[in-house]
């Protein structure tokens, strides 16, 4: 008696979906974007999930091994497109109004709300003008004396390690010094990770940013209605860890703006202007300095407004610096002839004392190291994917990407795509020396992504790595030792083997 409604609410359910789909499977096909093969309501989803994090990049190298240089992707009702096609990400990164994230971004909306790295329209616009100012030369001198101390710091911690025998898992380390690094640089505030790795903050910020990104690739986890239900410890314990965070940065933006509050009223603020010769030895000088003293509209930022943008820093700028610097390190712990050339470089430019602080007019001076950077990010980008949405069907040359589709460019496959590196596979700076070769790639290499969206801290980052990265060769030869990294994408590019290296302290005169 039961099997007739059942049966009709099914034919109703796949008739549903049929023409929810409809457009976009049709103009898919006509577009020849091909895809692995997608069931009705699931799509294929379900193959995808239970893959795991630590296998979605060799899936998807099979993906695009098999259907060229994009494919489609169906999970539910979800649709998206995965590309590295020259075309398609020029296309879309320098769209100006295509400006709306992947729909995989709303796993980072709970700890970021509406911050520049998700928002679009008159708000990121407006914002985006403001944050400029933070990253003008002359305020970027100021976080050297940061960078360059918690470098130092660094450098002491990994003398407990450095035996020269042992492989050290080194983005445990570098991911507390960098830290350090954006905390201060973004708060004013020294929170001292590496000596305190329990501090409340960084102990919450650090599962947050794990977790979070890692839902997607679970189907119990990545639908809001049934992760509670379905890992009810795991959505306290993110729910509490959010909460944590989001009390944190309150508590310091309170703070601040009380100071700057009382000195207003007793006439010692100064404001801050990024064109002051002064500004670099404010010592006061964060990015929450700017959010605070910043108008929109003649209206000042409330304390929510900033938060978001304050928590987008942290996320924006901790993982993918530790993930590029130690990365780095690994690549020139296999390359011995390749960090002997760093090294000379930099008993050449910042003498022989490896205590002596850098400013960055010397790191700029670190060419070769540049070119070990660049390289490090074209096989291991620390951003590994771009998205964005499309409202509106999306015209590339002879192909059409229809309405209501996620974009995911993909910098780490079209890094090493023999199409636009040669011989993608090896770990060859001197690619980067001349600029031919970046130049013919245009758009082939993308680590900051490009267009209107680009990465607004990408100078802070480049400065933060060539810092770090030199500081720990100063001090140390690396060894080829431990497991090769296995690349894993969480959001930010990670192994699943840990990114591992010797460290043997150098005999310094
Ligand atoms: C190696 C380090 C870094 C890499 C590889 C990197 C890469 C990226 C990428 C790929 C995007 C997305 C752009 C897009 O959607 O088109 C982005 C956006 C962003 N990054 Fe970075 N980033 C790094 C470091 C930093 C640092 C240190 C900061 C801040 C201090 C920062 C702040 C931001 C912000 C705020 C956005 C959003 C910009 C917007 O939407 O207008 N990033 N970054």
């Amino acid at each position: 008696m039961w099997l007739t409604p059942i049966a009709g609410a099914l034919i109703l359910l796949l008739a549903w979906d049929f023409v929810r789909k409809r457009h976009r499977v049709t103009t898919l096909a006509k577009s020849k974007i091909k895809g692995p093969l997608s069931v009705p309501i699931l799509g294929c989803g379900i193959q995808a999930l239970s893959l795991g994090a630590e296998n979605f990049l060799q899936y998807g190298d099979e993906l695009f091994e098999k259907y060229g240089k994009s494919f489609c992707f169906w999970v539910l009702g979800e649709c998206a497109v995965y590309t590295k096609d020259l075309k398609d990400i020029e296309t879309v990164l320098t769209s100006t109004t295509l400006l709306e994230k992947g729909q995989l971004y709303r796993f980072l909306r709970p700890f970021l709300n509406d911050g520049l790295l998700v928002s679009t329209g008159r708000k990121w616009h407006a914002r985006r003008k403001v944050f400029t100012n933070a990253f003008h030369f002359k305020v970027l001198e100021h976080y050297m004396e940061i960078m360059d101390r918690n470098s130092g710091v660094l450098v002491e911690k990994l003398r407990k390690v450095a035996g020269g025998k042992t492989p050290v898992d080194i983005i445990q380390h570098v991911s507390l010094a960098a830290l350090d690094v954006i905390t201060e640089a973004a708060m004013g505030v020294q929170v001292n990770a590496q000596n305190d790795p329990d501090f409340p903050y960084i102990k919450a910020l650090k599962n947050v940013v794990y977790i979070q990104p890692d839902r997607m690739f679970k189907v119990s986890q990545r639908y809001d209605w049934l992760f509670p239900l379905l890992a009810p410890l795991l959505h306290r314990q993110l729910v509490n860890d959010i909460r944590v965070m989001h009390e944190f940065t309150d508590k310091v933006i309170r703070e601040r703006r009380a100071t700057v509050e009382r000195a207003k009223a007793d006439g010692s603020y100064r404001p801050l202007v990024p064109g002051d010769a002064d500004i670099g030895r404010k010592s006061q000088m964060a990015l929450l300095d700017i959010l605070l003293q910043a108008t929109i509209n003649n209206e000042p930022l409330s304390d929510a407004d900033i938060r978001e943008e304050v928590d987008t820093f942290m996320f924006a700028g901790d993982d993918t610096t530790s993930s590029g610097v130690s990365h780095a390190l690994y690549a020139i712990s296999r390359n011995s002839k390749i960090q002997q050339r760093i090294y000379e470089e930099l008993v050449e430019v910042l003498g022989q004392d490896p205590s002596t602080p850098v400013t960055q007019t010397m790191l700029s001076e670190l060419k070769y190291l540049e070119c070990v950077i660049k390289e490090t990010m074209r096989l291991y980008p620390p951003a590994p994917v771009v998205g964005r949405y499309t409202t509106m069907d999306l015209v590339i040359g002879e192909k059409v990407i229809p309405a209501n589709t996620s974009i995911y460019l993909v910098p780490y496959f079209a890094h090493r795509d023999p199409d636009y590196f040669p011989d993608p596979l090896t770990f060859k700076p001197e690619r980067f020396l001349d600029g031919e070769e970046e130049a013919h790639a245009t758009f082939a290499y993308v680590p900051f992504s490009a267009g209107p969206k680009n990465c607004i801290g990408q100078k802070f980052a480049i400065l933060e790595m060539k810092s770090l990265i030199s500081k720990v060769i100063r001090y140390y030869e690396l060894l080829p030792l431990g497991e090769d990294v296995k690349p894993m994408l969480n959001f930010i590019l990670r192994s699943s083997t840990g990114i591992n290296v010797g460290l043997r302290p150098r005999n310094l005169k």
